[in-house]
């Protein structure tokens, strides 16, 4: 049986199993977590008021939930609070930003979050539904953020532009992470970004020049933003573990764990690495940007256009273009799980 920290991990995190071999141990009475649509469960859409179509939410809810997958969603304030919003960036948002909760944003959310919990608990009505106050310093505080930073910014940059934009980035972060210590925060889990050159979205945009694209079917040069944005945020986590004696700082190799799993995915038991289970336009990709997953559309001669989900999607890594679907979040969960992708020694 999963204990209910892994349980509130999982709704907080990803379309996860409940039941997965573990050898991390997770002994958090809370969690706290910040991010994009990789770890929304429905913030973006209930704040924004649209309902995601279906088949989003097929393989759990059998109906939409507001989370970017086929899969889970949820959120229960006793164990924490989830501020990750989908298109999200740590970069303030800005007039043309699909979010509008930008990394700060989440952080001051938080912080507005904590100061009622603390009203409420003074109160005393209220105490099975909100975190205790103690729960503040011994949560583990979550993230998952960066990747519309660095996919969204190829759009008005190039690589050049986007690696020396990469320090302000993580100053960005920096100044959040430090607000959520001044706050309590003691215990930050911080994921890396994936490969975002890999995402059927991006290489549907930027990819038409194959000699663009990577041996495994990715953008080069969004592979490589991608990894020096981790580099620098590996460095970042050493940092803040060096200067923060009483903060346990976890670093967590997603961008390994996800490569891996598109270069090796017949051995991880999928069939489609690259091309979206849920779009439109077929192999190679099924991307189709005038189109996303589960609207149609009239195009202006007249025919109409469908994107459509698969008929299994457990053997595809993609689920839209963009997000992974819930067999292949499965997979990425219980790799973080074995801890191998974990660098608790920072120094
Ligand atoms: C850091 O984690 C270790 C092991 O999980 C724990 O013993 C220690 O108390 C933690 N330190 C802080 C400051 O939370
Ligand atoms: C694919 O699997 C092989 C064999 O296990 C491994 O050496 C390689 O690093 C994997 N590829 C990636 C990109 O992780
Ligand atoms: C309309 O345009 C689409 C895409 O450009 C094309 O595939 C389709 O064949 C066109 N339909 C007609 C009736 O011309
Ligand atoms: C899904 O399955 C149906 C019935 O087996 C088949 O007609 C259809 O072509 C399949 N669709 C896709 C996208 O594979
Ligand atoms: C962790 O990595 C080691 C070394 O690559 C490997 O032997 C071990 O099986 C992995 N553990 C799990 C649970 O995957």
């Amino acid at each position: 049986m999963a204990s209910k920290y892994d349980i509130a991990l999982g709704v907080m995190l990803f379309c996860i199993c409940l039941v997965v071999a573990n050898s991390v141990h997770f002994n958090y009475p809370a969690v706290f977590n910040f991010g994009d649509s990789n770890s929304d469960t429905g913030e973006l859409a209930a704040a924004k008021g649209f309902q995601l179509p279906p088949p989003y939410g097929q393989n759990y809810f059998k109906t939409p939930s507001g989370r970017f997958c086929d899969g889970l969603g949820g959120s229960n304030f006793h164990h924490g609070c989830n501020f990750a919003a989908a298109g999200s960036t740590i970069l303030p948002a800005n007039a043309g930003s699909i979010s509008p909760f930008g990394f700060g944003v989440q952080v001051s959310q938080f912080q507005k979050f904590k100061a009622r919990v603390l009203e409420l608990l003074a109160g005393r009505k209220f105490d099975e539904y909100v975190p205790a106050e103690d729960y503040f310093e011994k949560g583990l505080y979550m993230f998952d953020i960066g990747q519309n930073d660095i996919g969204g910014a190829f759009y008005s940059k190039n690589l050049d532009q986007i690696l020396s934009l990469i320090p302000t980035i993580l100053l960005e972060f920096e100044s959040g992470i430090k607000r959520l210590y001044d706050s309590g925060a003691r215990n930050f889990w911080i994921h890396n970004t994936g490969p975002v050159g890999c995402l059927g979205q991006y290489v549907a945009a930027f990819g038409t020049d194959t000699s663009k694209l990577d041996e495994l079917g990715c953008l080069r040069v969004h592979n490589q933003a991608a990894k020096a944005f981790n580099l620098q945020l590996q460095a970042l986590c050493s940092k803040l573990q060096g200067q923060y004696l009483d903060v346990n700082v976890t670093y967590v190799d997603i961008f390994s764990i996800k490569l891996d799993l598109i270069a090796n995915y017949s051995k991880h038991g999928f069939e489609q690495p690259i091309m979206a289970c849920c779009g439109y336009g077929g192999p190679p990709l099924n991307c189709d940007s005038r189109v996303s997953c589960g609207l149609t559309k009239t195009l202006s001669n007249g025919t109409t256009i469908t994107a459509k989900g698969c008929n299994d999607s457990s053997v595809y890594v993609n689920w839209d273009g963009t997000h992974y679907a819930e067999a292949a979040n499965q997979y990425v969960a219980s790799q973080i799980l074995t801890g191998n992708y974990s660098n608790t020694h920072l120094s």
